[in-house]
């Protein structure tokens, strides 16, 4: 069983999609188009969220009318480049609590090393909503998934920006209950590890590093 991926293919998050690979994008154009379509993300992983009626009065009439209800959310960041993802998701759910993790890759082992854990006590109560722009290997990703639920984080998606299919089918094999979205899927990795086409370093096009 491999779990649920949805791309989201609306014509405006394809646009933006568009601008933010070109290498003429700046800095600040990549930051506001990455913010842009994380709204959009946000709105779309955020479609299945039970609501309920309250009683209000409209000052023309009293009505019963619908509120989110269930689980409240967590954002998980993975560092550093899900921080871009994060202001444009807030932006949609202010609300909701964030959760950082950081990891780094051994260069002996090639594997995941958490350098960084902190999540809300209450975690396990949660949506957990993990982000991080880039699903190039997978590596990360799982890692990240694998700690969040020993923290007992049980109902988790995952929404990334690009996603290349070698990444995408290693998290489906490894989380098959965590439904996972995307604004595209691409066409490969790279011998480097890069998603290709793809636009390149997400973090150093974020934050102007190389
Ligand atoms: N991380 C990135 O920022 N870009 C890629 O293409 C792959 C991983």
């Amino acid at each position: 069983m491999s779990s649920e991926f949805t791309v989201i293919s609306h014509p405006l998050i394809q646009h933006k999609l568009t601008y933010m690979r070109s290498k003429e994008t700046t800095t600040d154009n990549f930051r506001r188009l990455l913010r842009e379509i994380s709204q959009m993300l946000a709105y779309e992983v955020t479609r299945d969220l039970p609501t309920e009626t309250i009683q209000i009065e409209t000052p023309l009439a009293a009505i019963d009318s619908p509120v989110i209800s269930g689980k409240k959310l967590c954002l998980v960041s993975i560092l550093r480049a899900g921080n871009g993802m994060l202001d444009g998701m807030l932006d949609v759910v202010p609300a909701a609590r964030i959760g950082h993790i950081g990891l780094y890759r051994d260069p002996e082992t090639l594997e995941p090393v958490e350098y960084y854990f902190k999540m809300p006590d209450d975690i396990g109560s949660r949506l957990v909503i993990v982000v991080d722009p880039m699903l190039a290997t997978g590596n990360s990703a799982i890692a990240a998934l694998s700690r969040l639920k020993e923290s007992g984080a049980s109902s988790i998606k995952y929404v990334c920006l690009l996603a290349s299919p070698e990444g995408l089918a290693a998290l489906q094999r490894a989380h098959p209950d965590v439904p996972v979205m995307s604004a595209a899927l691409d066409e490969r990795l790279n011998e480097h590890g890069y998603i290709v086409p793809g636009l390149g370093d997400a973090g150093d096009r974020m934050f102007g590093t190389r």
